[in-house]
């Protein structure tokens, strides 16, 4: 067994690499922020007042999330529904984005997220998987980029989606904001663990990242 945790902002390509490394490695790659943007989204269209802790924690206890995995991936219900088709959207990174800086969510998480690396060697990506979910992974990668270019990438992202209603200034922006809300909150925060490797995508193609990322997993199935 083996646990692999990637941190970083957004847009910074955690995900497109951890997933390409987890298919070729043969761990499951299990997503966070999918997670916190299904809880998020769920709530803020449940008509719950998101700004609001309290009635965010209020709503919790009727919520049954589950995660699990088929052929497809990594799937995610909230009281029975499927919630990936909704939470590609800069809305439901907003709501994940807010709702993720209260304890009462996190603590709903963590669990979840910890359960899932019991079961299987995992490739785990978020903002806290190496400080907070899984301190004591066997791999800690923190993945990072100049603002400007996840910012474009995000925005051609969600041009590939169909959107036709963003603009590069506004998904940069967006992004911003995002990364300073989830840096500045009190729990759980945004960082890089002291043990993370620092890995800057900007000058780096998917590919090169994802070999990258490959190569130190295999170096550290070598060692066990
Ligand atoms: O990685 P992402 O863009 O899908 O994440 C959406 C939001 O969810 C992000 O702005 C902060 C939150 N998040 C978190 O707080 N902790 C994680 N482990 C993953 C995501």
């Amino acid at each position: 067994m083996i646990s692999v945790a990637i941190d970083g902002p957004g847009g910074a390509g955690k995900s497109t690499a951890a997933r390409a490394a987890a298919e070729r490695t043969g761990l499951k790659y299990m997503d966070t922020g999918a997670i916190y943007r299904s809880l998020g989204r769920y709530l803020r269209r449940s008509g719950v007042d998101i700004d609001r802790e309290e009635a965010v924690a209020a709503a919790l206890p009727a919520l049954d999330v589950e995660v699990f995995y088929n052929e497809e991936g990594q799937q995610i219900r909230i009281n029975g529904e499927d919630m990936l088709p909704y939470i590609r959207t800069p809305e439901a990174g907003d709501a994940a984005s807010r709702t993720s800086a209260y304890g009462c969510v996190r603590d709903k998480l963590l669990q979840l997220q910890r359960d899932t690396a019991e079961r299987y060697s995992v490739i785990m990506d978020g903002r806290d998987i190496g400080t907070v979910v899984l301190p004591n992974a066997d791999l800690k990668i923190y993945i990072t980029a100049d603002p400007q270019e996840r910012g474009r990438r995000r925005f051609l992202e969600l041009w590939e989606r169909g959107r036709r209603d963003i603009t590069l200034e506004g998904v940069t922006e967006e992004i911003r904001q995002r990364d300073e809300r989830d840096r500045k909150r009190p729990i759980a925060p945004l960082r890089r663990a002291e043990d993370a490797r620092l890995l800057d995508t900007t000058n780096r193609s998917p590919e090169e990242v994802t070999e990258l990322i490959c190569t130190w997993i295999r170096e550290k199935e070598a060692e066990q």
